[in-house]
């Protein structure tokens, strides 16, 4: 394992067992979930791999478990890709700084998304700046991986199943070390 990956993967090993946030799942199991969601739709293993690490800014910005409560925006989707840019193509890192942008999008366009998100993402909504204007949602599907980031983030509002059981530890990081070096 290089030693890039290997620090990823402590980050899991070392912080993946922090909640997500009041959801009921830890943030590993929250990852892997997604990661899940975006394999069975038959996603490129590229967006499979962003699915994997599009919150991996909340564990590197060390804010703690649920910064919203304190009214703060941590902007974990900047800290993530900025993160990941120089070790993974575009289709990885784009659509992970896209996807607190494709929530924004999603609850201006739809209203059925937004009768379904989680408490804390109502109250990070607001952080993040609320619902994007027409102008904005134009510009936002006018940028490269928007769709994709909008898949994303389907998935990433269905992956906080907490009665769903996570494969051991060492067996989600072996799939997790597979895409990585699949991805680079
Ligand atoms: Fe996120
Ligand atoms: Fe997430």
């Amino acid at each position: 394992m290089s030693e890039i990956f290997r620090q990823i993967d402590n980050i899991y090993r070392t912080n993946g067992d922090l909640s997500y946030f009041g959801e009921g799942v830890s943030q590993i199991e929250h990852a892997w979930q997604c990661g899940q969601l975006a394999k069975t739709n038959s996603a490129s293993l590229k967006l499979q791999l962003a699915a994997w690490l599009h919150d991996i800014g909340h564990l590197l910005s060390k804010e703690g478990e649920t910064p919203t409560l304190k009214g703060h925006n941590d902007r974990h989707e900047l800290v993530g890709s900025n993160f990941l840019k120089h070790l993974f193509p575009e289709a990885v890192f784009a659509p992970i700084a896209l996807h607190v942008e494709a929530k924004r999008y999603l609850v201006a366009t739809d209203s059925s998304y937004s009768e379904k998100l989680s408490s804390d993402s109502i109250r990070s909504l607001a952080l993040q700046g609320g619902p994007l204007s027409i102008e904005e949602c134009q510009n936002f599907l006018s940028k490269p991986f928007a769709l994709d980031a909008i898949a994303l983030r389907r998935w990433d509002d269905q992956a906080k199943d907490s009665e769903c059981s996570l494969l051991s530890k060492e067996e989600v990081l072996s799939e997790l070390n597979d895409l990585m070096v699949s991805c680079s």
